[in-house]
């Protein structure tokens, strides 16, 4: 038997799309109660197999510039299938970092648990750091998974809703500008520069993928019905906020009179209060519910009744990996200004990373280098992964036995140099 790993070549796209469960109706996620969604349903129902026409259309997505697929050949048949795709990911300090996102995962039924994901992993990791990149990230479709080869979680998402009735805003000043109902097509060219101005200010925000908002369109999506889009434009007549949002038909009584609020993103807090104002307020319905948002949604806060936002799922949302540790650590800024020395362990993937590195930072800049002198504390990769991008908690960790201190300040300083605030976020995966 014969195994190669390797980048695929144009005419092989179909073959790979084949292996991916996206493609081939086979369901992609963890089954509820892990899994959520923003309808009724747990989870939306695995689309029947790609046809011809629609692999063609994915292909071009698959070979496109920036994205790096890989296959596991056995034989010279493909089984198993990953790729990674060029993204700039917002690190502390509003800094794009070059960050590879692994995504579209599967090995066949036949020829799981030989080693073929952990060997297209490295062919990946390998290729990224070639590539310059510090960080990878993914999100996991399983939990127990992706930390072997040293992701950890580094974002969150929520799922909640609030009812309508009790959906009143606190006093303000009406916001400036003006709403737009618009068709897909205006959405389409809305997008881009509203996610970009958002993404570059906001830590955990990612650049677009390629093909980003194609899929966005008029027709109907089964029960859900079309996916509706409304705009915002500033004094200035400039869009500065867009919302995609459907009405689903619900399947029962309870279902129904439901607001689906897919993706919320605006440049200022006018955009952002004026959108929330008209979604909240949708004639002939009950309720609206908003999946993939951040733990401290803003809306919170301008309600009159701020625990009416009700969170009814929590998860991990992106995994982050650091490829290039004092690259990584030097590239974002703190919070504080510190020189702290950390030893990390246990880094078989990219055991360059191990060693004692001393972190010097200040709010502007920052250095690490690899130093051969008794640390201040010890921390696992993960917990770093986790701590990097500014959310998550050093005590915890630290409690958790994560992180290992030599000195009672230690993780204290930890904390107070790495954490942020608001939360890190991305508002699309890929
Ligand atoms: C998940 C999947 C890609 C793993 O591929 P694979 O080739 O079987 O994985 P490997 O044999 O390289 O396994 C590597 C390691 O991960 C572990 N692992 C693999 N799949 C796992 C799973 N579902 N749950 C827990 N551990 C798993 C293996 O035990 C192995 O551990 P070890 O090397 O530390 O002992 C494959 O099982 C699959 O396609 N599953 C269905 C689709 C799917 O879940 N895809 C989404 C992935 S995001």
């Amino acid at each position: 038997m014969s195994t190669e790993i390797r980048a695929i070549t144009p005419d092989e796209a179909a073959d790979y799309l084949r292996v991916l469960p996206f493609a081939n109706g086979l369901p992609s996620w963890e089954p509820s109660p892990a899994a959520w969604y923003g309808g009724p349903e747990p989870w939306p129902a695995p689309p029947p197999p790609a046809s011809a026409a629609q692999l063609a259309s994915y292909a071009e997505e698959v070979m496109a510039d920036g994205v790096h697929p890989v296959a596991a050949f056995v034989d010279g048949r493909l089984v198993g299938a990953s790729a990674m795709i060029e993204f700039e990911v917002t690190v502390p300090g509003e800094i794009g970092v070059p960050m590879g996102g692994v995504t579209s995962t599967a090995v066949i039924a036949t020829h799981r648990r030989r080693g073929l994901l952990r060997s297209m992993m490295r062919h990946m990791v390998d290729g990224a750091r070639e590539r310059g990149e510090s960080l990878a990230m993914l999100s996991a479709s399983e939990g127990s998974i992706y930390g072997r080869f040293g992701f950890s979680p580094a974002t969150t998402r929520v799922r909640w809703e609030i009812d309508r009735g009790q959906a009143g805003f606190a006093p303000a000043p009406a916001p400036a500008g003006e709403l737009e109902l618009v068709d897909a097509a205006a959405a389409r060219s809305a997008w881009p520069a509203v996610h970009d101005a958002v993404r570059r200010r906001s830590v955990g925000e990612l650049s677009a993928r390629p093909g980003q908002w194609d899929g966005l369109s008029d027709n109907s999506l089964g029960s859900d019905g079309p996916m509706r889009y409304v705009l915002h434009r500033g004094d200035d007549g400039e869009v500065d906020g867009v919302a995609n949002y459907r009405l689903p038909w619900g399947r029962t009584a309870g279902d129904a009179g439901t607001v689906v609020v897919d993706a919320l993103q605006a440049t200022t807090p006018d955009a952002y209060r004026a959108l929330w104002q008209l979604l909240l307020d949708v004639d002939l319905t009950r309720r609206v519910v908003a999946a993939g948002g951040p733990q401290d949604e803003p809306l919170r806060w301008m309600l009159s009744n701020p625990r009416a936002l009700r969170i009814t799922r929590q998860s991990d949302n992106l995994w982050l990996r650091l490829l290039d540790l004092p690259v990584a650590l030097a590239q974002r800024r703190y919070e504080v200004q510190d020189v702290l020395t950390l030893r990390v362990v246990d880094d078989p993937m990219c055991p360059d990373n191990e060693g004692t590195w001393r972190l010097d930072a200040t709010t502007s800049e920052a250095s690490c280098t690899r130093v051969d002198s008794e640390p201040d504390l010890a921390i696992d990769i993960h917990a770093l992964a986790t701590l990097y991008l500014g959310g998550g908690s050093a005590q915890l960790l630290a409690f958790a036995g994560r992180i290992e201190p030599n000195r009672d300040d230690a993780v204290g300083r930890l904390s107070r140099l790495f954490r942020i605030d608001p939360e890190p976020f991305n508002s699309f995966g890929f």
